[in-house]
This record gives C-alpha cells, structure tokens and sequence, in this order.
C-alpha cells in the first residue's frame, strides 16, 4: 500500500499520496488557491505564478501547480506576501495586456485589490485581432501567454502543433509556424485551444458576429457555408 505524504495546509493535517501537487494538496482540504495558467486538461508549467504559497523554510516563493507535496511541508497559502505577489502580478498584467473578456482574472482583481493603473501601459501589447479563418478570431491584444493553446494544440490533447510561442522578451506572442494563414498550417479546427482560453483572445467567428449584432440565420450560414467548401 502507498505511503501517504503528511503536511500542512495553514495549519491543517492533510495526508496524500506522492506526487500530489500543493495545489491539489489545499484543494483536498478545501483550501482555494488561485490559478490563471493552470488548466485540468493540460501539464502545469508554472509559467503567471499566481498561485505562489509559502513553505516554511524556503527562501523563494512557491508555484502550488506544480511543487509536490513533501512530508513535514508547513504551506502558508495566503500570508501578506503571497497576497503581494499575487496582486503585483495582476497589476503588471493590466499594464500588458487588454483583460477586459477575461473574468476570471477581472475577479482576481478584484478580489486581491489590484491597482490597474499602477504600472504604465509602455509594454502594452496592441496587436490587431487576426481574421484569417472561418471559425474563429485571434485578437493577441488579449494574449497573457499561458500557453494553454499551444498545449492542447499539442501533446496535452490534439497533437496538431499548429501554433507555439515566436519571439523573445517583449517580442514573445503566439503564433503560427512562419506566421502563415491558420489554414495553411496543419490546424484541423477542432476548437480546444478556443475552449481552454482564459482570456477570449481566441474566440468563435459566431460568438464575434454575434457581438456585433448580426443576426442568428447570418451567424449560422458562416460557418456552415465555410464546412461545404472543405468537404
Ligand atoms: S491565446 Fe489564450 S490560451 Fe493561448 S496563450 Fe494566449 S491567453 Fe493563453
Ligand atoms: S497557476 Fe500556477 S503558475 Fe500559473
């Protein structure tokens, strides 16, 4: 029979098995720890680190969506300086990106009292949404690189590898291989990079022209019309 790891969770007892994440750890408990790039269909990569927690006795802050549970850990998840990590994090998000279709991250805002304006917006990236397909629109102004796309685009899920990250530093964004039209690469279509978005920075073309008001019959005949021609 499996050992199970014992820890603490803000001074609660919780045993698990090996490998369990904090995450996962504090979810057992009933502990909620947020999470922005984390998605249950896809590999955690630690890559917004707003799920830092403290570990007693360790220097650095923790990501709680990949650490793995260690016996004797005492896990601090809401301290004064996770909480300013967190909202730091958050500011410098707003100061990025356009978070406006993104309410996960606007409650998280809201909820670790994250001044918007903190940061200047001198890094905001202003790319203009690309129309390139029938099926949907890539606005990267909305783009917080979680990387959840690529993943389900890739080996998490489809195995298609249409799209990935291009550029360094500031210049990093999404995109396809030699930034061709989406349907000259190899993407079938199959939505799950839309579905696990957190941002709508992927969003469906019937969902887009329903926003700007066309009618139900028109929404339908776009895409439908667009499938006879591939068949
Ligand atoms: S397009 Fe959406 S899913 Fe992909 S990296 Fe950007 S925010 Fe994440
Ligand atoms: S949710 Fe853990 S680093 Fe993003």
């Amino acid at each position: 029979m499996t050992e199970l790891v014992t820890l603490t969770i803000d001074g609660v007892s919780v045993s698990v098995p090996p490998d369990t994440t904090l995450l996962k750890a504090a979810q057992s408990v009933g502990v909620r720890i947020p999470t922005i790039c984390y998605h249950e269909a896809c590999t955690a990569n630690a890559l917004c680190r707003i799920c830092v927690v403290e570990v007693e006795g360790a220097r650095m802050l923790i990501p709680a969506c990949t650490a793995k549970a260690a016996p004797g850990m005492q896990v601090h998840t809401h301290t004064p300086r996770v909480e300013r990590s967190r909202r730091t994090i958050l500011e410098l998000l707003a100061s990025a990106v356009d978070l406006s279709e993104a309410p996960e991250i606007l409650a998280l805002i809201e909820e670790y009292g994250a001044d918007t304006h903190r940061y200047p917006n001198t890094v905001r990236r202003t790319p203009p949404p690309i129309d390139d397909n029938p099926m949907y629109l890539r606005d990267y102004a909305k783009c917080i690189l979680c990387w959840r796309c690529v993943q389900v685009c890739a080996e998490d899920a489809q195995y298609t590898f249409a799209i990935n990250f291009g550029g360094r530093g500031y210049e990093t964004h999404i995109g396809t291989f030699y930034d061709k039209p989406m349907p000259e690469t190899t993407c079938v279509f199959c939505g799950q990079c839309v579905g696990v978005c957190p941002t709508n920075a992927l969003k469906p073309r019937r969902q887009w022209l329903l926003e700007q008001g066309q009618p139900a019959e028109a929404v339908i005949q776009a895409s439908g019309g667009w499938r006879r021609r591939r068949s």
